[in-house]
């Protein structure tokens, strides 16, 4: 618009060409603004300082700042020409790509028949099978593409990875233009190692003669690598969890977590154990009642276990020692690295033994488990890939009892955090128990805690009734990873407990049973397979360490 011999103000000091309007009231900053908003038959009066007053603008300052008008202007016009250029280039790109994607849905592949049929196979085969026409199905993990005749494939398939090859024509169809990650294909050629100086799994290479979309996965907005990306808060990582284990890190984890609990369970078949299976539905408590799932069973009150540990006690008599692996349940109300609601939880019971066969029991069985899971080559790869420090723990397990550790925590002045200092008969929480972990740096037995600090089960230790015959594993890095006890082998001391709890022994009487009929020494212990697993390979939390973790504020998926 043009504002005839309209007079604009400009105050260099106090003007705003944001907000001023070009009043004596609102004065603009600059004469370039007013001539840009206001055009150039316009009266230019300045204001240098308060003092000067409003001046006519010089003939200089006025051809100066026209100039700068014109520049300002050719340049604007000069980007609005190339930004539509570059419009129309995409567009003719946009083009030409739909033209060849058109014409490449006429292209057609074909398997030669005169190559040998091929085996099919999966990757964890693939070294045996170098050298044979083979067919392979999986999910494109890694593409790259080289000029319009090669495309590389790191293909997945669960049992391992597996770089493909194809050339020409292959890299030429619909498919091909559009594969995406994640997509399923089946690839046909033949495995041949790599030559020296080149890398890829298992160090060779599938060059291919054939292959096929199973399913094409979605690119652009929707594809793969946009779900997971990297900066997203860790809450997006466990919403999207059913795509993160496809990744590398998760499912090497979730390999190894198979390769432990197979370890496990081989240690306990080599001693003679019997596996048993506890209902997971209960009502009795057994580990206090504040981390309690409750539920409604058929209108009476239930919970879900928190510990399998009482009903492994009565199978003591019927099958000697006895372990399970199942899930455990703890409404845990704080978010940490070591809390899940719902945990694996491996717990075993062994029967005419002493406190002393338990600590061993429980060095075994972590010693035996970690030389079976590395000497499986495999295994042994995966769990330096994550954790290429681990050292495996030596025996014996440095023996601490629980007031040496109230000792320990005072004289390397770890306190409370009201600054006073812990003392015999309290909880040792998380934060200094994982300092004095951290700081001895090797597997500690914590043994004999106050009875009133623990479950209602535990035996009270000979020489000393205030302690009990109790033990808790703990490792740098995780803390807590096990907690054992001999138990109360005698009935009325049973009751004792009971009543210092504060529950009603009645529901518990098939518990109590055995003390009646035949009671005998017996002990066992619980280990958290996640908090294992996060000292193992070295994960920040345990939510890493199971398939979907549950934990406050997640049950999906
Ligand atoms: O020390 P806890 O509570 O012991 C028991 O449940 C005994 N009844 C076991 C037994 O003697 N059979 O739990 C044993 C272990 C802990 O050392 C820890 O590793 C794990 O279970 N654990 C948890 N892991 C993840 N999340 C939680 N909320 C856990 N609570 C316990």
């Amino acid at each position: 618009m043009l504002h005839d011999n309209e007079t604009v103000y400009i105050d260099e000091v106090q003007g705003s060409d944001e907000t001023g309007t070009g009043t004596r009231d609102a004065p603009y900053k600059t004469a370039v603004h007013s001539l840009q908003t206001k055009g150039d038959s316009i009266k230019i009066l300045v204001q240098k300082t308060s003092e000067e007053g409003y001046k006519d603008i010089s003939g200089a300052a006025l051809k100066k700042a026209k100039k700068r008008v014109d520049d300002l202007a050719k340049k604007a016009k000069k980007e609005e020409e190339k930004r539509k250029a570059e419009v129309e280039k995409a567009k003719l790109q946009k083009e030409e790509e739909e033209r060849k994607l058109e014409e490449a849905k006429s292209i057609v592949l074909e398997q030669d028949s005169t190559l040998p049929q091929a085996i099919k196979i999966k990757i964890m085969n693939s070294v045996a099978n170098r050298g044979k026409r083979v067919k392979v199905s999986g999910w494109v993990h890694r593409l790259r593409t080289q000029g319009k005749d090669m495309k590389f494939i790191v293909l997945r398939d669960g049992s391992g990875y597996l770089q493909c090859i194809l050339t020409g024509k292959l890299c030429h169809t619909y498919d091909a233009l559009t594969l995406s990650l994640e997509s399923t294909v089946t690839i046909y050629g033949v495995i041949s190692e790599l030559p020296a100086g080149k890398t890829a799994p298992d160090n060779h290479e599938l060059l291919a003669d054939y292959w096929e979309v199973i399913h094409n996965a979605p690119g652009g907005d929707d594809a793969f690598a946009n779900k997971l990306n990297a900066e997203a808060d860790p809450s997006v990582l466990y919403e999207q969890r059913h795509l993160v284990i496809r990744g590398d890190t998760a499912s090497t984890v979730l390999k190894v977590r198979s390769a432990i609990m197979k370890a496990f369970r081989d240690h306990f078949d080599s001693k003679g154990f019997t596996e048993i299976n506890a209902p997971c539905m209960v009502q009795t408590q057994v580990e206090g009642g504040s981390t309690l799932f409750e539920m409604n069973y058929y209108g009476e009150k239930a919970y879900l276990t928190q510990t399998s540990q009482l009903y492994l006690e009565t199978c003591l008599p019927s099958l000697g020692d006895v372990y399970c692996i199942s899930e455990s349940y703890r409404a845990e109300r704080s978010h940490t690295r070591r809390h899940l609601s719902e945990y694996t939880h491996l717990e075993a019971e062994m029967v005419f033994i002493t406190f002393d066969d338990l600590l061993n029991a429980l060095e075994d069985l972590i010693c035996d488990t970690i030389s079976r899971v590395l000497a499986h080559e495999p295994t042994r790869k995966l769990i330096y890939q994550l954790h290429p420090d681990f050292v495996p723990p030596k025996r014996p397990f440095l023996r601490m009892d629980y007031k040496d550790a109230i000792q320990y925590l005072k004289d390397h002045d770890i306190k409370k955090e009201d600054g006073s200092f812990y003392e015999f008969g309290e909880d040792i929480p998380e934060a200094p128990e994982r300092a004095m972990t951290d700081r001895i740096n090797q597997p500690i037995f914590l043994c004999r805690f106050p009875a009133e600090i623990k479950a209602f089960y535990m035996k009270r230790c000979a020489d000393d009734k205030r302690v009990t015959e109790s033990v808790d594993v703990l490792m740098p890095g995780v803390g807590e990873i096990v907690g054992g006890s001999m138990r109360i082998s005698n009935m009325s001391e049973l009751l004792e407990g009971y009543k210092r709890e504060g529950i009603d022994p009645t529901p518990y009487y098939w518990y109590t049973d055995q003390r009646k009929y035949g009671t005998t020494e017996h002990g066992g212990f619980g280990l958290g397979v996640e908090r294992f697993l996060a000292w193992l390979l070295h994960r920040d939390t345990v939510k890493e360490c199971c398939l979907y973790p549950r934990f406050m504020g997640r049950c999906l998926p």
